[in-house]
């Protein structure tokens, strides 16, 4: 299985999906830079991500905070004193491990040198602000988005005035100081979340926090993850982070193992009681027609771009034997997928059936992602476009000049229709549902 891995990273980087950080100075160990195809498919999942949780409810409403925010939020928060880990450094080669990853706690896995005691070190990144760098200039880069929309409560309360339960949804950045980041964008230590706060009333919580988990749990089936590679597991009391009450874990079956792909958690009143207390402000929700003044609680479902991101690359990717050849394809969903159409000549030497592709390429552009592609042997291509997950091959032939009509070519059952030149951009998008 670990050899899927690899042919994903191979894929990734051959086909301009993903590439290693840094990568002419030797690389940026665990960074990695999204190519021209990985770029459209992690807009792609985002899109389909706000589509469902913002555009598709009434209930939800959209954010974009800071990354840099006060020192204080993540005093109140308890990043500052709770969010570690617990590490050893060997004292040969210098090398830091997680203290939970090490079998023998006394002795360098990789050397076999001798290891410190273990000791907390928070996964915040620190930097700071202005010219001066003291102690009070002292910053943060977010480790979570969620606190921006935590200390923005009160700014929606009374700019939008909406009733509970209700929701914030956010898509952004957020950093840790990892040290056993890997598997490719699985753990890095720059990463993209998208995060909803929904703030609900107490007594509700527990219901709430099934129907999030049920609600995403069916979005990456809907997205097309195979429902075998997908399970929910419920976090034991020793493993909730030091704001939750109850937390299960969507995880995915990657190839190296089953991993969260994205966290779904009761916060109870803890972070808007910290902030409360700690900015002095009151940020209790007033129900207008109980007359009453509370915290709601609040349900978090936390995923990670990146790692979804992986997950559909990893369940799409697959391979299968065509007469003597063995054709890679990324079945990814059609809504996902980073080219919806490409427009291939048959012939690249006679001008009129250049002309006509590049007039229907140049169409079709206007209403999807295409592309033209001349630059190779139609079987090739065809391979090619496979590979990156285009669901449609439009094909121009000598017949097109006559009839005007097109080769399509499905990429999953590879079966091939004839579709007048006029009718193929309504043809596309029916198939499409973009
Ligand atoms: N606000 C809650 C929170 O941040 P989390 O479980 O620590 O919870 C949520 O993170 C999600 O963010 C994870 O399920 C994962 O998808 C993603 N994530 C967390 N750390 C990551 C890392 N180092 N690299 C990539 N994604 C990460």
């Amino acid at each position: 299985m670990a050899d899927v891995m690899d042919k994903i990273v191979s894929l990734c980087k051959r086909r301009g999906f993903i590439f290693q950080g840094s990568d002419i100075y030797g690389g940026l160990a665990n960074t990695w830079d999204y190519g021209p195809y990985g770029v459209e498919l992690k807009n792609n999942v985002k899109r389909a991500w706000w589509k469902a949780n913002v555009y598709e409810r009434d209930d939800i409403l959209g954010m974009d905070a800071s990354i840099l925010m006060h020192p204080k939020v993540w005093e109140a928060s308890g990043h500052v004193k709770n969010f570690f880990d617990l590490k050893r450094d060997c004292k040969s080669c210098k090398k830091r491990f997680k203290d939970a990853d090490l079998k023998d706690k006394n002795k360098c896995p990789e050397c076999a040198g001798e290891l410190t005691e273990s000791r907390p070190f928070n996964l915040m990144f620190e930097t700071h602000a202005g010219a001066v760098s003291d102690e009070a200039s002292l910053i943060y880069l977010r480790p979570e988005t969620a606190q921006g929309m935590f200390v923005n409560f009160l700014n929606i309360l009374d700019s939008r005035h909406p009733k509970l339960p209700f929701g914030l949804a956010q898509i952004g950045k957020a950093f840790r100081n990892e040290i056993t980041p890997g598997n490719l964008t699985f753990r890095t230590r720059e990463f993209e979340q998208m995060e909803i706060e929904y703030f609900v009333r107490p007594e509700d919580a527990d219901k709430k926090l099934q129907e999030w988990i049920e609600l995403h749990f069916e979005w990456y089936l809907n997205y097309g993850i195979k429902k075998e590679n997908l399970r929910k597991r419920p976090h034991g009391p020793e493993e909730l982070a030091h704001y939750a009450r109850a937390c299960t874990d969507i995880e995915y079956n990657f190839p190296f193992g089953w991993s969260e792909l994205e966290g779904i958690a009761n916060r109870t009143d803890f972070d808007l009681k910290q902030h409360a207390e700690s900015s002095g402000q009151d940020l209790r929700y007033f129900d207008d027609k109980a007359k009453e003044r509370f915290y709601p609680y609040i349900i978090e479902p936390s995923g990670g771009v990146d790692r979804t991101v992986l997950a559909f690359l990893v369940d799409a990717y697959h391979e299968e034997q065509v007469k003597d050849d063995t054709r890679v394809v990324l079945a990814l969903d059609k809504g996902l997928a980073p080219v919806k159409a490409a427009v291939l000549p048959l012939l690249k030497n006679r001008p009129e059936i250049v002309e006509l592709a590049r007039a229907i390429s140049k169409d079709l552009k206007q209403h999807m992602v295409a592309v033209y592609d001349d630059t190779a042997a139609i079987g090739k291509l065809y391979r090619r476009q496979d590979e990156v997950g285009t669901p449609f091959c439009v094909t121009i032939d000598v017949q097109s000049l006559e009839d005007n009509k097109a080769t399509v070519r499905d990429r999953d059952s590879m079966q091939q229709e004839r579709i007048s030149v006029d009718a193929l951009k309504e043809y596309l998008l029916e198939k499409l549902t973009i």
